[in-house]
C-alpha cells in the first residue's frame, strides 16, 4: 500500500483530476477566444506569462494522471529527499510528488506559484492530503522566490509552470541537482532551447521523451 493509492490522498486526486477534466483548457473561454498562434506565442513567451496565467487562475491544468504516476515512482525509486517544483497550481502534482516523500521516510518539497488564490487552494488541498507538513509553498515569481535558499542538493526537479521559463529555472537549481537527479518537463514542445540544452550530452543530461509532452532527463555525474 502506497500514500498515493490509499485514502485520503486517493478519492481526493480522484475528485480533483475529475474537477479538471470538467474545466479543461479547451473550453475555456480565455483560450478559445485567442487564435491558434496567439496561445503558442503567450505559451512559449518569456515575459507575458503573469498576465496570460493570471487569466487562467481558476483553471488547475495539471500533469496527467500517467505523469503524476511517473512522478511518484520517479522519487520513490531514487529515494527523494529534496524536490523543487515550477509550477504549483491547485496542488496535484505537489500531491504526487508530497506523498512519495511521506512513502521515502520524510523530505522537504520547495514549490513555487505566483498566483495567491491558486497558492491558499494548493494549501488546503495539502491539508486535505495529510501532506502540508512536507510541502514549502513560495508564493511569487519563481524567478525570484527560487533564486535564494535551495537545499545544498536536489533530487527531482519538476518543470511545469510558464514554459518559456525552463531554462532560466534549470539554471537556478542546476548546481544543487546531484548526479542522478531527475528533471522532469511538462509542454516541452513550448520550450525548445530548453530541449535543445537537455538534449545536448555536453550539457551534462541524459534526456528522453516521455508520453506525448514530457521530457524526462537524468543529471549525469
Ligand atoms: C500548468 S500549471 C501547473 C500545474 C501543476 N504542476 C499540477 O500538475 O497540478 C502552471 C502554473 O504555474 C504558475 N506559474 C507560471 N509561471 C510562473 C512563475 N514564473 N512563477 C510562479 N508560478 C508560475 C501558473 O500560475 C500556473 O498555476
Amino acid at each position: 500500500m502506497t500514500t498515493l493509492t490509499t485514502a485520503p490522498l486517493a478519492p481526493l486526486l480522484d475528485r480533483l483530476f475529475a474537477e479538471a477534466a470538467a474545466a479543461s483548457p479547451e473550453t475555456s473561454p480565455v483560450m478559445t477566444s485567442l487564435s491558434a498562434e496567439e496561445r503558442g506565442r503567450l505559451m512559449r513567451s518569456k515575459t507575458d506569462y503573469l498576465d496570460f496565467y493570471g487569466r487562467l487562475k481558476n483553471l488547475p491544468l495539471p500533469i496527467s494522471r500517467e505523469t503524476g504516476s511517473l512522478l511518484y515512482m520517479l522519487a520513490r525509486g531514487c529515494r527523494a529527499q529534496t524536490i523543487i517544483e515550477f509550477g504549483t497550481s491547485f496542488g496535484i502534482s505537489t500531491l504526487h510528488l508530497a506523498a512519495a516523500l511521506r512513502d521515502n521516510g520524510g523530505g522537504r518539497l520547495i514549490t513555487s506559484e505566483f498566483e495567491p488564490s491558486k497558492v491558499a487552494r494548493a494549501r488546503d488541498n495539502l491539508m486535505a492530503g495529510g501532506l502540508i507538513d512536507l510541502v514549502e509553498i513560495r508564493e511569487g515569481d519563481a524567478l525570484k522566490t527560487l533564486s535564494v535558499d535551495l537545499p545544498e542538493t536536489v533530487d527531482l526537479l519538476l518543470l511545469d509552470g510558464a514554459k518559456g521559463l525552463y531554462p532560466e529555472i534549470l539554471s537556478l537549481v542546476e548546481n544543487r541537482l546531484r548526479p542522478g537527479a531527475f528533471v522532469v518537463a511538462d509542454n516541452v514542445e513550448y520550450s525548445p532551447d530548453y530541449l535543445a540544452r537537455v538534449r545536448l550530452p555536453a550539457n551534462g543530461y541524459m534526456s528522453t521523451p516521455f508520453a506525448e509532452d514530457v521530457e524526462l532527463s537524468m543529471r549525469l555525474g
